[in-house]
């Protein structure tokens, strides 16, 4: 080999050869610029307040370091900060340190969870973490899962297992229920499966943004007479508007009865089946057939990280594999690309393997609870006087002034929003039913009660 060879790959990629100094410095300086932009989160706010970014486009000959730490800069300085405490408007916590260095080894591995071949280790490892969450949610030993790039994803990986375990394939009178506070992406998954948005049917919920059983049980009979077939019924554990938790147990008996799928969505709640933290609601899970957890969304994971847990392992392989024709296969062991919609895929599993070994059971109850505490704080503080409170036993809650009109609540909250702003908070507007909403998501580990004493003078003040 020559060493011009060398030197290029020095240049290029991590090298076989030395002790590629070059990368480590590379490292070193993205790692200080990286936490000084953490560091300076109370000085820059939760959002970038000039939103006129521009970006150097790629060139005739590449550019410097210098050239690249400050487009990194850039970014950074430009990019929305979980870490602020202000940073209250979604499911988007601080990313947890190991976490972040679990992203940087998949990086650097850059193995392939297509299949066994491209990722050993890694193979085995997503399918005992896999199993390891099957187990503490109190499915059996024919569990397991898959992980996958977001919520919306596992949604759908279990509907499409869901649809093709009913023997259902393309038939366009099959249709899936879920409640009306579930997430919009359901809607998405309906139209990738090739089905209308009618064959998408909506269970009423209560006042307390549950699924309505009796409502259940009444579309379900009015399924059977007008000849639509159910392949699926979607609980939702923990919705997004107000962190509400659908009847899980009674569902669960309605759709065994009926012998009918049933997929938990518990992109939001899922994770706290791990824990001992008494939340009404979460018995049974282990009733349903799948169910979507999503450490992403305020364990700290970082993004993506999400996994579908299935009580039948055997489900996924019949909806999914086709065979990989290029590549080779080992017995007992599946490529995990078979197993879901993604083929190629990163090694995900790591920085969620590495930030549950760090936390460990005490720490992954501390955080998931101290989300509870903050959101209690923020509700018994609150003036009860003035505003409406929508909110179920997780950490989200929605609200307005009592008494708003549908018509004035577009103006009323993004006013509120772009004045809160101003002041490094920055909450979020659900629109529901017509209506819009101000929402707090308590999943902030660096907010303190004195953050939510701010916040709540700055709404009274406003008002
Ligand atoms: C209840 C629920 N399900 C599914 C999703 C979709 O998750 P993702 O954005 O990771 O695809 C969300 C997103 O917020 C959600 O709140």
């Amino acid at each position: 080999m020559t060493e011009d060879l060398i030197n290029n790959n020095d240049i290029y990629f991590p090298s076989h050869i030395g002790t590629n100094d070059e990368l480590i410095s590379l490292l070193n300086r993205a790692t200080l610029s990286l936490c000084h932009w953490f560091s300076d989160a109370e000085k820059y706010g939760p959002l970038p307040l000039d939103e006129d970014f521009k970006f150097n486009m790629p060139g005739e000959n590449g550019n410097s370091k210098e050239d690249l730490f400050s487009d990194i800069d850039y970014l950074l300085r430009n990019s929305f900060n979980p870490v602020h405490p202000g940073s209250l408007a979604h499911l988007d916590p601080p990313p947890l340190n190991f976490s972040i260095l679990g992203d940087l080894i998949a990086a650097g591995l850059n193995n392939n969870l297509l299949a066994y071949d491209l990722s050993p280790s890694i193979t085995l490892l997503e399918e005992s973490i896999c199993k390891w969450f099957a187990m503490k949610i109190g499915f059996n030993n024919s569990a397991g899962g898959i992980a996958a790039s977001g919520g919306t994803l596992s949604n759908l990986n279990a509907l499409i297992a869901a649809r093709n375990n009913a023997g259902l394939g393309s038939d366009p009178n099959s249709v899936l229920l879920v409640s009306e506070d579930a997430h919009s992406s359901f809607i998405k998954c309906t139209r990738i499966m090739g089905l209308h948005e009618n064959n998408l049917i909506r269970i009423k919920t209560d006042n307390k943004g549950c699924m309505h059983i009796q409502n259940l049980r009444k579309i379900i009979d009015k399924c059977s007479v007008d000849n639509k077939k159910i392949f699926a019924v979607v609980a939702t554990l923990g919705s997004t508007l107000r962190g509400a938790i659908d009847p899980i147990n009674e569902i669960s008996k309605i759709c065994s009865e009926r012998n009918i799928w049933l997929h938990i969505d518990g992109s939001i709640g899922g994770i706290f089946a791990l824990t001992s933290i008494p939340i009404e609601g979460l018995k049974n899970i282990n009733q349903a057939n799948s169910i979507t957890i999503n450490p992403q969304k305020i364990l700290g994971i970082t993004k993506t990280s999400s996994l579908l847990l299935v009580s039948k392992m055997n489900t996924l392989e019949n909806t999914f594999s086709t065979g990989l024709p290029y590549i080779s296969s080992k017995k007992n062991i599946s490529n995990r690309g078979e197993l879901g919609i993604q083929g190629s895929r990163p090694a995900e599993i790591i920085k969620l393997w590495l930030g549950l070994r760090f936390l460990g059971m005490k720490g992954i109850e501390d955080i998931l609870k101290s989300s509870i505490d903050r959101k209690d704080f923020f509700i018994e503080n609150i003036s009860k006087n003035n505003f409406e409170i929508y909110s179920g036993p997780l950490h989200i809650v929605s609200f307005l002034p009592k008494g708003i009109m549908p018509k004035d609540s577009d103006s009323w909250t993004q006013n509120i929003i772009n004045k809160l702003m101003k002041n490094n908070f920055m909450l979020s507007r659900p629109k529901f039913k017509g209506k819009y909403f101000l929402r707090v998501v308590m999943g902030n580990y660096n907010t303190k009660e004195s953050h939510i004493e701010e916040l709540l003078k700055l709404l009274d003040a406003y008002l």
